[in-house]
């Protein structure tokens, strides 16, 4: 056996898929997943099948980004009805439960006279016997959790789902929007049926920085059925990356890595922050720092909130080996729109903190304090989100991501807790999607235009955004978690111009900073900062 190493190429890309479309958080938890799969997932393809040119011509418009286009050619319209085939003919246990979930609603709704919910657990549908508890608010609406422990438990859950993708970024013009286009195994790509938590999977992710011998390489792609007409050779080279991480020798080094993604490092530690880590494309191989920059090992790494571009699978599968804990915000305990982040992690082998309101976790030099986060979750009741704000050797940072800031009070109240920050990061998409965009899936009824116009994944505007740096006295600004980097798109969706409200915002703010002589820049790509 030869022992010479290959490196997975810097602009390989890995997608980890659930039943053929792009793993997002909201596949794992086997309710919400039947739900994704046998509705949206369904619904677009089977409107690709039926309108296929209207599809094609509306992929190719950039300012239709990330609408529910599909994102095929015409000669795979049959695998795409293929696929639509494969939920109906085998996938029949997915449809039960989630057709079980609209017969849940159907029977919440009609008990209206505020007594007794008893009796509906006989009528619970058979898929969902025993994985739910049906309760009432105080205003006497009924409603429901989910067990979601017994359900990762049960036949419920699938892993067989899982599979992984690979591809180039050398062969792809661009990649398909997620939420919008199946993962085909198509002449660029190649997929392999390994299930995230298989070891296989992590020697050819690891091979990217670490390198993998050949030898084992070869045995892992020639012993798996392989599928699309991707060459696993064609993903590998003899040498390392070049660019590496630089080691911080002194001070506090924070590292802003794209979209909504820091690293703050000292000597004696790392901290990344809602990681999503761009693989190295040619036509932007300066603008980004990639995982050959990244440090060894991740001490903490930090999610705000469960949404795909903050709590990204892609990314955190191929930092798993090297992150040390995976911090994440509590759920309210199992309702359809917020299943519990942890135990998604669970399923993907990471070891958790989650953390509630004000929770601490001392770090050397500091601690990191989980704050309140509200808005950009379409009103709904989800309880996963929550702000990071870090001390570290006398210095405070304040990582917003999508927070708004509906209620001014609520920030004062809490920096009595715990004082101005030096610098303020916040998110700046203050014109979202609809709510149903991210979480349409879920509702089992149709909603009306003026419910979803009215509720949209906003993040602050310049008014909300201004409020928070004068409440915590900021010194320092930063705007970020914009999708403004091209090479986000395929998640993002986003398409902006000059007169985009989220340019004219954020250059808003800017100028109200600039005329208090607070410093303020929005970010795009890398930058690196040193304290
Ligand atoms: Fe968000
Ligand atoms: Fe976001």
């Amino acid at each position: 056996m030869t022992t010479d190493l290959v490196y997975l190429k810097e602009d390989a890309y890995f997608e980890p898929l659930i039943n053929h479309w792009f793993a997002w958080s909201y596949l794992v938890p086997p309710v919400q997943a039947a739900r994704y799969i046998t509705t949206r997932h369904r619904r677009t393809m089977a409107s690709f099948v039926k309108n296929s040119e209207l599809h094609i011509l509306a992929a190719q418009e950039s300012v239709l980004s990330g609408g529910d286009f599909l994102d095929a050619r015409a000669d795979q319209v049959e695998d795409i009805r293929k696929l639509i085939q494969e939920i109906d003919e085998h996938r029949a246990d997915l449809v039960a439960l989630s057709d079980a979930v609209r017969e849940l609603d159907d029977l919440i709704r009609k008990h209206t006279s505020g007594e007794s919910i008893e009796y509906l657990y006989a009528l619970v549908p058979e898929p969902l016997k025993g994985y739910v508890e049906i309760y009432m608010d105080m205003n006497h609406n009924p409603s429901y959790r989910l067990l979601e422990r017994l359900l990762y438990r049960s036949r419920h859950y699938q892993p067989s789902l899982q599979s992984a993708s690979f591809g180039l970024v050398s062969r792809v013009q661009q990649r398909p929007f997620c939420f919008s286009t199946p993962r085909l195994p198509d002449e660029n790509h190649l997929q392999l049926p390994l299930h995230f938590n298989a070891p296989e999977l992590t020697t050819i992710l690891r091979s990217r920085v670490e390198g993998a011998p050949r030898a084992i390489i070869d045995f892992i792609f020639s012993s798996a059925p392989r599928r699309g007409g991707l060459d696993y050779r064609e993903l590998f080279v003899d040498s390392p990356p070049r660019r590496l991480h630089e080691p911080v020798i002194s001070g506090t080094r924070l590292r802003f890595l794209g979209h909504a993604s820091f690293l703050l490092e000292t000597p004696d530690l790392a901290i990344a922050m809602d990681p999503v880590i761009a693989v190295r494309g040619e036509s932007y191989q300066d603008e980004v720092f990639s995982y050959s920059e990244l440090p060894a090992k991740l001490d903490y790494v930090c999610i705000t909130h469960n949404h795909q571009d903050h709590y990204n699978l892609e990314t955190l599968l191929q930092l798993r080996h090297k992150t040390g804990k995976l911090i994440l915000p509590v759920n309210n305990g199992g309702t359809l729109p917020d299943p519990s982040m942890k135990l998604i992690a669970h399923q993907l082998g990471f070891q958790v903190i989650e953390v509630d309101d004000f929770d601490e976790i001392p770090v050397p030099g500091g601690k990191l304090t989980a704050i309140p986060f509200l808005g950009e979750h379409g009103d709904l009741n989800v309880r996963s989100k929550t702000v990071w704000f870090i001390e570290l050797h006398g210095r405070k940072f304040f990582f917003g991501a999508d927070a708004t800031n509906y209620d001014p009070w609520m920030y004062r109240h809490v920096r009595e807790m715990v004082g101005d920050v030096d610098v303020l990061a916040i998110g700046m998409e203050c014109v979202g999607a609809p709510y149903t965009w991210l979480y349409g899936a879920l509702n089992t009824k149709v909603v009306s235009k003026n419910v979803m116009n009215s509720r949209r994944l906003n993040g602050a505007n310049a008014e909300q955004a201004y409020r928070m740096v004068e409440t915590f006295k900021a010194r320092q600004v930063y705007l970020y978690a914009m999708g403004m980097e091209s090479w986000y798109k395929y998640f993002m969706g986003t398409d902006y111009n000059e007169n985009s409200e989220q340019i004219v915002q954020s250059d808003k703010m800017i100028r109200l900073c600039a005329e208090k002589g607070i410093p303020c820049e929005r970010l795009v790509g890398k930058k690196t900062i040193y304290f």
